[in-house]
């Protein structure tokens, strides 16, 4: 088990370049799954969730080669369609075979995911969909059985914008007959990539990014080459982490208009946001309180919530966060506490009132982004913070630690046996 040990007040300075998107390169590859081509993707970051995507093709009999940042997988072999719980239970997005596998193959058997540190998750939306197009559902001994001879197209309409629903629902249907309509589709830019990809490979999808996302249904997939975008929430994070240790930093890789949410929230604290050629120049200063309610895109992303408390906590006067997305993503709240923080907390609803400066800590992260607002909390902290269940953080960030201290933050991995 890891730990980061970080000697905070060391202000950030010079540039943080951004890894590609996590949360696009997972769907992705899950939709390499639909046809007998090799696809190469690139840009894939070097993290736990992407090996055990990786992992989970393998087992489906994919082959999945690795070069760099690069990916080749070719899943003309593919003889398997189950996913056991032992990987269901390592990363929740492994369901996103589920639409990929059905598409290819008409069937899928996945483990039940179950709950997870940030609330229940269930599948209803994924599955509501799967019916409509003609997909026989099955739940049982916690598995989900999936059974469609024919896949045909039909009007879905999802009752919340789920991401991974949508997804799901793309990969299924671009190989379904007739054509689909999404409407209340998830907009985040992953959905647009995925897009991308899947047109790439010979799909034919148009709409995604908007409400309503149009799939008319093809014979077959080819392979095909494809650069995922660069991480959103990354970048935001970074953005926080030089906002709060009052820093100068030039985020590069990064897409303007994907972190537009959070820069918006940035400068009503009063942090100085500028787009300069290559990247995005934060500077720092104490900020203002402001309130975060967290929204599907292109609200302010619930994957930003902890580390925007983070920077709060440091802030001038008191603000609200609302968390609608997610039920139970609190969890930092208690750690944050530890490191002197003033929060309180009542359902969805967090009051954060600034106090002058956090005191370093031992603190625990329970689950990826929370590990993120500790860090964060820790660079701009006095004295030492000591970070717990870094596993946690490399599931999503790559190299963190490294990209920090290339910026100025005196902070350590250390391995605890
Ligand atoms: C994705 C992201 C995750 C992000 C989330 C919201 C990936 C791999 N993960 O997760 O980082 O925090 O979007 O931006 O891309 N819901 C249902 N029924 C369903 C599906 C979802 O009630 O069938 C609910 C969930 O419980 C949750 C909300 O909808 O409260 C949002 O979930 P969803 O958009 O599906 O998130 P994920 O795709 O799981």
């Amino acid at each position: 088990m890891d730990r980061l040990v970080i000697k905070g007040k060391a202000k950030l300075e010079g540039k943080i370049p951004v890894s590609g998107a996590k949360n696009a390169a997972l769907p992705i590859m899950a939709a390499t799954i639909l046809t007998e081509s090799e696809c190469i993707l690139h840009g894939i970051p070097d993290l736990t969730d992407i090996f055990v995507m990786a992992e989970v093709l393998q087992l489906l009999g994919v082959k999945v080669h690795r070069v760099g940042d690069s990916l080749m997988i070719n899943a003309q072999g593919m003889r398997n369609n189950e996913v056991s719980e032992k990987l269901m239970r390592k990363m929740r997005a492994s369901n996103l075979v589920m639409g990929a596998l059905l598409g290819r193959s008409g069937r899928f058997r996945v483990s039940y995911p179950g709950g997870c540190a940030i609330g229940s998750r269930p599948m209803d939306l994924h599955l509501k969909g799967f019916r409509e197009l003609g997909v026989k559902i099955d739940e049982k001994f916690g598995y989900i059985e999936g059974e469609a001879p024919k896949l045909r197209g039909a009007e879905i309409h999802l009752d919340f914008p789920s991401v991974g629903a949508t997804e799901n629902l793309m990969m299924a249907a671009c190989l379904a007959e007739g054509t689909t309509m999404i409407r209340n589709a998830a907009k985040e830019p992953e959905i647009v990539d995925l897009q991308n990809f899947l047109n790439t490979l010979g799909a034919r999808i148009i709409g995604a990014g908007l409400d309503v996302i149009r799939i008319d249904g093809v014979r077959k997939l080819g392979g095909g080459e494809h650069r995922i975008i660069p991480d959103r929430i990354e970048a935001g994070t970074h953005m926080v982490a030089a906002a709060i240790t009052q820093g100068d930093v030039v985020v590069t890789n990064v897409v303007t208009e994907h972190v537009e949410p959070v820069v918006a929230k940035l400068r009503e604290a009063g942090v100085t946001i500028t787009e300069e050629a290559g990247g995005i120049r934060v500077k720092g200063r104490r900020p203002r309180a402001v309130d975060v309610k967290t929204l599907p895109f292109p609200g302010f992303p619930t994957d930003m919530q902890p580390q925007m408390m983070a920077l709060m906590t440091i802030a001038e006067g008191t603000g609200l966060f609302t968390e609608t997305i997610f039920e139970n993503r609190f969890k930092h709240v208690n750690e944050l506490r530890r490191m002197g923080a003033n929060i309180k907390v009542e359902g969805h609803v967090a009051v954060v009132k600034g106090i002058n400066h956090l005191c370093g800590a031992l603190v625990e992260a329970t689950d990826l982004r929370a590990g993120a607002a500790l860090v964060i909390a820790g660079l701009a902290a006095e004295n030492t913070t000591i970070v717990e269940g870094v596993e946690h953080i490399d599931r999503g960030y790559e190299r963190l630690e490294e990209k920090y201290r290339a910026v100025g933050a005196d902070i350590t991995r250390v391995s605890v046996s």
